[in-house]
């Protein structure tokens, strides 16, 4: 009896197990993302020690993420301030939109 206890609860923690899988995927896509970038400086807004790279792929846009206070920001990868911003920065995981 307890063996088939033990392989219904497997079953049930491989169900739920891989519904949260598939929520965290489904979520992660759903991350709103850069559409546009602001090549104005911000230098000053920006917090933290890491930024993150977004890939284009439409509708989202090529873009340095930064964080400021009052959330993400999303800068143009070829502006002067944001490559000497990111030069200091550690670049979090590499993110592309699909
Ligand atoms: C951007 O602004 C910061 C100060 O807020 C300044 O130190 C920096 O030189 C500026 N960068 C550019 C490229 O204008
Ligand atoms: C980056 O770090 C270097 C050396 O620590 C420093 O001279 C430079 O001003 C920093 N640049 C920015 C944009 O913070």
């Amino acid at each position: 009896m307890s063996v088939k206890i033990h392989t219904i609860a497997l079953l049930l923690l491989s169900v739920y197990l891989c519904c949260q899988l598939s929520a965290a995927r489904r979520a992660s896509r759903r991350r709103p993302c850069c559409v546009q970038v602001t090549s104005r400086n911000m230098s000053a807004e920006v917090v933290g020690e890491t930024y993150r790279e977004q890939a284009a792929g439409s509708p989202c846009v090529k873009a340095i993420i930064f964080h400021t206070n009052d959330g993400p920001l999303c800068a143009d990868p070829i502006a002067q301030w944001v490559m000497d911003l990111a030069a200091n920065m550690t670049k979090l995981i590499l993110f592309i939109w699909m």
